[in-house]
């Protein structure tokens, strides 16, 4: 097969274009013909603005049996990001990663520089917020893992938008239909202590194409700070976590292709059909306006190609997956948003949809570190003792540290001790009683980082996963071109202030001043350090060390037609209200409410429903199958 990856490693640009053979396409194709020309106008079935993790999903199902067009600003990451994006290790270091706007390493090929406002709950910072400007959006920079929501988040799903089709049993086939799972290679994981059992029934044995398995190596580090977890009370889960359940901890599955152990963005998607079918993909072009002719009918995308600007049509839909801070943008440009917001910059009305930009939801995490004395990926890596070996391991065997990513995640909503009146106010455990039993409200991460010396950091890093707090973007003018002005509203809802602060001390406490991790430890507490003992210190080091987990949801949200006056932007399929039809929305910012797993897996599935809602007629509101 000429399209492999490892092909596309050595021979990017050739491997690229040129189709495989032994395609089921009825006639031939000529070498790139997927990638049209720029500059003159075209007319495509469906549109689909952004190729990124839900965009080239739906794309690449629809093109199996109408045109379609993608429309995506970037490029081709696999020669653009070049191994960063590709060996997983690098998925954690990824260089314009950085959250200081002052000192992140730009990288305009691949990142679109978006920088919050100052963010009042978490000390007065602004935050570069890293989205990915490429094919395979930000599959293509993500930190592999692929986790599924708990049942009772689908369940919520469904009755928000008041749809039974997002009940957990109805998306269940969807989940499935994207990921091939393949089970763990038991001999290249480097351990005996880092095993575990899965419920391989979650996968099906006829999957699509995004490759989902476990990394060939584990952090010698993450297997103490597990065994530290599960000594709080957060045991190894018998099933891991998509089957329904998310809680306990488990050796989380990873977007990894195990045949050469490289990313598996959702290029891969792309990949399967380029040469199957007729999919165009105008790279390197942003969309700058939908058009809508006077029925409020959306019919072209205005975009430019450096410049070059021309018109896409679409003569069954446009759809919008360009993620969660643009697509609301291009909604708001093109005249559908709140509508002072559009009167203040003088952009025609097409819908008065207040809801658009609004409920964004975003989890943060921070970290309580000690230093220790196992070895860790970073650190292997980095120093040049070990570093040639490391990459051979990873070129010939394709395992090793260069192999790995992902680690130990574990959930769980926080233990009684916690809960009581002394942690949590009336108010917030009112709040959390509202979410279903099974929905976890922390997320443990656990991490190894190097520090100068060449020694270990060890963290157990506590993440806000069922986030009160509510931020927002809009615009600063007319054009696309003008990035979108946006408040993460990190902790400025007390709950999540609250929940920080136990989760802290609970960490703290029953994590690592329990003598588990007492064989590792080397020294005192690092971060925050012993120094850091009221209530008001700890808060503030949260505040003004919270880190992003980039799990940003919820600002064209999915709702009841009627609702929107209070919100809602789209039904529950995909389509947006307000009286506008031939557009719709399908990317992270529909998710009514963040989950508390990572999102991918979910994406994944939303764009496969819709694909099929779209492909058995796409007007019935109520898609059970
Ligand atoms: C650093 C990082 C780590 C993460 N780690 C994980 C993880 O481990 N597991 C997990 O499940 N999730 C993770 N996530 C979250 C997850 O990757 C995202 O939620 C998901 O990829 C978003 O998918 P999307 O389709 O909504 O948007 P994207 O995949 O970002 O796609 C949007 C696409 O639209 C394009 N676009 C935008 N505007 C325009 C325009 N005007 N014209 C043309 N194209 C446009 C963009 O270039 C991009 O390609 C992580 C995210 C980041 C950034
Ligand atoms: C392309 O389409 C736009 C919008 O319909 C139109 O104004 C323009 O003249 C077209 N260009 C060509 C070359 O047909
Ligand atoms: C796991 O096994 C390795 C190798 O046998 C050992 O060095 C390490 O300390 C063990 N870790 C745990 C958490 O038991
Ligand atoms: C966003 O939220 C902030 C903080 O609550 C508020 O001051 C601002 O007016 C909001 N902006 C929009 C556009 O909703």
């Amino acid at each position: 097969m000429m399209l492999s990856l490892r092909a596309c490693l050595s021979f990017p640009l050739l491997s690229l274009v040129i189709p495989r053979a032994g395609c089921d396409r009825t006639g031939p194709r000529l070498p790139g013909a997927a990638f049209p020309l720029p500059g003159s106008n075209a007319t495509y079935d469906y549109v689909i603005v952004g190729g990124g993790t839900a965009g080239l999903a739906l794309a690449s199902r629809l093109a199996e049996s109408f045109s379609v067009a993608v429309i995506e600003a970037g490029g081709f990451y696999q020669v653009d990001n070049s191994y960063q994006s590709i060996v997983p290790f690098y998925a954690l270091v990824v260089s314009f990663l950085g959250l200081d706007p002052n000192t992140y390493s730009r990288h305009p090929l691949m990142d679109w520089d978006l920088i919050s406002q100052p963010l009042s709950g978490a000390a007065g910072r602004r935050i570069h917020y890293a989205q990915a400007k490429t094919l395979g959006g930000s599959s293509s920079i993500n930190t592999l893992a692929y986790v599924r929501a708990n049942r009772g988040f689908y369940d919520r799903w469904a009755k928000t938008v008041g749809d039974d089709s997002y009940k957990f049993e109805n998306m269940l086939p969807f989940f499935k239909r994207s990921p091939k799972l393949t089970p763990p290679d038991w001999k290249k994981r480097n351990t005996p202590n880092a095993t575990f059992t899965y419920d391989p029934s979650a996968f099906s044995s006829n999957g699509g194409p995004i490759q989902v398995s476990w990394a060939n190596w584990v952090d010698p580090t993450s297997s103490w700070l597990a065994k530290g977890l599960q000594a709080m009370g957060i045991p190894l889960s018998k099933e891991g976590f998509n089957s329904g359940k998310l809680t306990g901890g488990a050796w989380s599955n990873t977007l990894i292709n195990p045949k050469n152990t490289h990313r598996s963005s959702a290029y891969e998607f792309l990949d399967s059909v380029i040469d199957k079918t007729d999919i165009q993909v105008y790279h390197h072009t942003q969309a700058l306006k939908i058009n809508f002719d006077a029925k409020k009918r959306a019919t072209s995308v205005l975009v430019s190609t450096d410049g070059l600007e021309y018109t896409i049509s679409a003569s069954r839909e446009i759809v919008l997956s360009a993620g969660v801070f643009h697509s609301p943008q291009l909604l708001m440009v093109s005249g559908i948003g709140p509508k002072a917001t559009l009167n203040r910059f003088s952009i025609p009305l097409v819908a008065d949809l207040p809801g658009v930009g609004q409920n964004l939801q975003d989890k943060i995490f921070f970290n309580v570190a000690y230093p220790v004395n196992t070895p860790t990926a970073g650190n292997i890596v980095n120093s040049p003792a070990t570093r040639d070996a490391a990459e051979r391991e990873y070129l010939e065997t394709q395992s090793g540290p260069l192999s790995s990513a992902g680690g130990y995640l574990a959930f769980e909503k926080l233990p009684a001790p916690y809960r009581t009146p002394s942690h949590l106010s009336k108010r917030t455990r009112d709040l959390l009683s509202e979410l279903p039993s099974d929905w976890p409200e922390i997320e443990y991460i656990v991490a190894g980082f190097p520090d100068a010396m060449g020694g270990t950091i060890g963290s157990l890093s506590p993440s806000l996963i069922a986030p009160f707090s509510r931020g927002n973007l809009t615009i600063k003018s007319s054009s696309i071109k003008d990035s979108p002005v946006f408040d993460l509203g990190w902790l400025t809802d007390p709950a999540d202030q609250e929940l920080a602060l136990a989760t802290f001390k609970r960490v703290r406490k029953d994590g690592w001043e329990k003598k588990t991790l007492d064989r590792i430890k080397t020294g005192p507490e690092l971060f925050p350090g012993a120094a850091v003992k009221t209530d008001e210190e700890i808060l503030s080091y949260i505040r003004s060390t919270a880190n992003q987990l980039w799990h940003a949801v919820g600002t064209c949200k999915m709702g009841k037609k009627g609702e929107e006056g209070t919100g809602a932007v789209v039904d529950s399929a995909g389509r947006v209200l307000g009286g506008v039809s031939g557009l719709r929305v399908v990317d992270a910012s529909v998710f009514p409410r963040a989950p508390p797993s990572h999102p991918t897996a979910t994406i994944y599935a939303l764009a496969e429903k819709i694909a099929d809602v779209i492909r058995r007629g796409g007007n019935n509101n109520n898609n059970r199958i």
